[in-house]
């Protein structure tokens, strides 16, 4: 029997929610069912209408869980797993005395297939079935990255992060390396199994323009790929790029001179933005992705998501680990509705939801695969609990409708709210 009926709440979206009245483009269902025929949703839809449709099929009652796609993470380190939560310092700093010299560590392949079997076992844990991450500049690094998660079956974005200055001289690449290396990976893992390539300089900072012009031609060879890298995170990096590229209008113009900027295009933080690069990234159809535990965590800024969303720039949300403080995906929802909050704007639960799952995907350009309970979307699907803990279930209590039973598992669920993952069609 190939066929699982799951039986829970459910949630989907037929829009955006940050585009349209959430209330419109919201479908929840208190007698929710989903049908997964191997590694696909099949139908989904009300309880009584697919046990009709599906007699046959495997049913797994969840009660009054929430059924929903797994999460997607849109921009992570999974390098930096082992130095999360590392005490005292800002961006520049932090990535001096706490992620190079454990990036090196991660040159023996050994050490990289361990963590990376530990980020992934942590990163399902808390509900995330797919992540863009940066590997380090070692290619062995994306190997032991790709081959964990192929053994998993899961869909993952991921890529040699390409640095050939400002970084260690055990950690960097050189023009031609980079070049070399990155291309060789993409023709190893893009499209392999469930696995995505993105061309990965680290950040402006750490790649000569050479470097950067390089990676551009790369990705106009290779446009099936996508790109990812950093933008305008913090003031002391904003003023040395400007330093480094003293011809450059703004940080965005050092990629877009290089032929790094498009609509597969994904660049993380994206905090200190002026109206040009915000007007671009809205033209080309770029994502930028919000990570909020991690711009408070190494003081970075505050994220303007209601007025990004507003300028119709394509949105995503991620941990950032080891910059950020969570694997959970929760938690960051929680984090991105406490940095709103600052910012003067009101996040609703559905946006949350919505950021977390689906626009992360499209972030990626992994809509109409992932992120969303559709027939023909690939069966990676998280199972929330919404009473977790007794702190959060005396709350729900209390709750006079849905939303109001979701959110506190959003500001204070971990992953004793996951009840269970499925990736590709299997329990796991
Ligand atoms: N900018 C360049 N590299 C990094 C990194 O590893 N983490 C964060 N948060 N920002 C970066
Ligand atoms: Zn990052």
């Amino acid at each position: 029997m190939n066929q699982n009926l799951l039986l829970g709440q459910t949630l989907r979206f037929d829009g955006d929610p940050f585009q349209s009245p959430w209330q419109e483009v919201t479908n929840h269902r208190h007698d929710g069912a989903v049908l997964i025929d191997d590694g696909h949703i099949l139908a989904v839809g009300s309880r009584e209408k697919l046990l009709a449709e599906f007699p046959e099929a495997n049913i797994i009652d969840y009660g009054n869980d929430l059924i929903m796609p797994g999460f997607v993470d849109a921009h992570v380190h999974y390098p930096q797993t082992a130095i999360i939560a590392s005490w005292g310092k800002r961006l520049i700093d932090w990535l001096n005395s706490y992620t190079f010299p454990e990036e090196m560590r991660l040159h023996d392949p050994t050490y990289a297939g361990e963590v990376a079997n530990s980020y992934l076992d942590i990163a399902l844990a808390h509900g995330t079935t797919t992540m863009a991450s940066f590997c380090t500049t070692a290619p062995s690094s994306v190997n032991a990255y790709f081959e964990t998660a192929g053994k998993r079956g899961m869909r993952v974005v991921g890529g040699k992060t390409c640095m050939d200055r400002n970084a260690p001289a055990g950690l960097i690449d050189t023009v031609q390396r980079a070049y070399d290396e990155s291309k060789e990976l993409i023709d190893r893992w893009h499209g392999k199994g469930r696995a995505i390539y993105a061309i990965t300089p680290r950040f402006s900072p750490t790649s000569t323009a050479e470097q950067l012009n390089t990676l551009g031609a790369l990705w106009s060879e290779r446009p099936e790929c996508l790109m990812q890298t950093h933008l305008s995170e913090q003031a002391e990096e904003i003023a040395w790029v400007q330093d480094l590229f003293p011809s450059a209008r703004d940080y965005l113009d050092t990629y877009e001179q290089y032929g790094l900027l498009g609509a597969r295009g994904v660049y993380g933080h994206s905090i200190h933005l002026k109206s040009r690069e915000i007007d671009k990234l809205a033209e080309v159809g770029a994502a930028v992705v919000h990570c909020p535990t991690s711009n408070t965590f190494i003081g970075s800024g505050l994220f303007d998501l209601m007025g990004l969303a507003k300028a119709q720039v394509g949105l995503g949300l991620a941990s950032d680990v080891g910059g950020g403080s969570s694997f959970s995906m929760l938690r960051t929802m929680a984090a991105a509705y406490e940095v709103a909050q600052l910012k003067g704007a009101v996040i609703h639960p559905a946006q949350l939801m919505w950021l977390a799952t689906e626009g992360s995907a499209k972030a990626l350009h992994l809509e109409g695969l992932i992120g969303k309970l559709g027939p023909g979307i690939e069966a990676d699907i998280c199972v929330l609990n919404l009473n977790s803990t007794s702190a959060i279930d005396q709350r729900v209590k209390n709750a006079n409708n849905f939303w109001e039973s979701l959110f506190p598992t959003i500001m204070m669920g971990d992953d004793r709210a996951v009840r269970q993952v499925w990736v590709a069609g299997k329990a796991v």
